[in-house]
C-alpha cells in the first residue's frame, strides 16, 4: 500500500462517480470515496472495494475543503489523481430561476476550483505529477433550455481544464475533461418524461449511456492517455460531436 498511486473521486458514492470509484479500484489504485450525503452508499461502496477510504465535505465551503486535505494528509499522504466528478443541476428557466439557485451552482464550480488548488499545492506540484480529470458536459457545449446555470457552469469546467493545463505546462501535471452526454443516474431520472424523449431522438446509439461507460474512459486518462491535455473527450453515444 506504500507505494500504491491514490486517486481521489469527488461525489465517489453515486452514479458516474460510483463507476469511477470501481474501475480506478480495479486499475490498481488505491481510492478516496468523497461524498457529500450519501455516506450509506459511500460506505457499501468502500465495502466493495480494495484499501479505499472515505472522506467527506461540502465542496461549496471553503473551510470544509481544507479540512478535507487535512485528513487526506493523514490518511493517504498522496493524491496522484484527482476526478473532480461532484456536481448537481439546479432546474428552472430564466424567469423563475432565483438569484439563490444560481449562486448554489456557482458555488460548487468555486469548490472545484479551490480543492484543485489545494491538491496541486500539497501533492501534485511537489511531486511534479499529477492526473486532473473534469466531467463536465454535453450541455456545456450545446445549451440546454431550464438549465442556464448548469451549462455556464459546466462550460466553465472545460474553460477551467484548457487553462490548467496551460498553467502546468512542464510540470507532469495532465488535464483533462470528460463530458458525457445523456447517462442513467439520480441526476436525470428525474428529468420530465418529454425531456427524456427529446434528448434521446438526438442519440445516434439510440440509447441512453451507462455510468461505466463514462468511468472507462477515465480511467483510460487516469492511466494511460501520456499525450492528451487540455482536452474534452465528448462521450454521448453521438449526440454531439465536439
Ligand atoms: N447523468 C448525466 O446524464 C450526466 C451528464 C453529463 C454530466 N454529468 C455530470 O456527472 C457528474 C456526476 O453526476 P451523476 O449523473 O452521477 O449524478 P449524481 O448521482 O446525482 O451525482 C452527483 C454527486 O455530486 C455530489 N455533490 C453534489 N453537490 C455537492 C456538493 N455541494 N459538495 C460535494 N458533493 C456534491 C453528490 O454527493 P452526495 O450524494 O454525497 O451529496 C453526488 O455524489 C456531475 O458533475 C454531473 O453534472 C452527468
Amino acid at each position: 500500500m506504500m507505494d500504491q498511486p491514490v486517486a481521489l473521486v469527488t461525489g465517489g458514492a453515486t452514479g458516474i462517480g460510483a463507476a469511477c470509484v470501481r474501475a480506478l479500484s480495479a486499475e490498481g489504485f488505491r481510492v478516496g470515496i468523497h461524498y457529500r450525503k450519501s455516506v450509506d452508499k459511500a460506505q457499501a461502496l468502500l465495502a466493495e472495494i480494495k484499501d479505499g477510504f472515505l472522506i467527506q465535505a461540502d465542496l461549496s465551503n471553503i473551510e470544509q475543503i481544507d479540512a478535507m486535505i487535512g485528513k487526506l494528509k493523514e490518511t493517504a499522504g498522496r493524491v496522484n489523481v484527482l476526478v473532480n466528478n461532484a456536481g448537481q443541476s439546479v432546474n428552472a428557466d430564466i424567469l423563475s430561476m432565483k438569484v439563490e439557485q444560481f449562486d448554489e451552482q456557482r458555488a460548487l464550480t468555486r469548490g472545484v476550483w479551490y480543492l484543485t488548488k489545494r491538491i496541486l499545492r500539497q501533492f501534485m506540484v511537489r511531486s511534479s505529477a499529477g492526473r486532473i480529470i473534469n466531467i463536465s458536459s454535453v450541455v456545456g457545449h450545446t445549451g440546454n433550455a431550464g438549465q442556464i446555470p448548469y451549462t455556464m457552469e459546466k462550460a466553465a469546467l472545460d474553460a477551467f481544464t484548457r487553462s490548467l493545463a496551460q498553467e502546468m505546462a512542464g510540470r507532469n501535471i495532465l488535464v483533462n475533461s470528460v463530458a458525457p452526454g445523456f447517462v442513467e443516474t439520480d441526476m436525470t431520472e428525474v428529468l420530465p418524461a418529454d425531456v427524456k424523449e427529446k434528448i434521446m431522438a438526438g442519440i445516434t446509439l439510440g440509447r441512453i449511456g451507462k455510468p461505466e461507460e463514462i468511468a472507462e474512459v477515465v480511467a483510460f486518462l487516469a492511466k494511460k492517455g501520456s499525450y492528451i491535455n487540455g482536452s474534452v473527450i465528448h462521450v454521448n453515444g453521438g449526440l454531439y460531436g465536439g
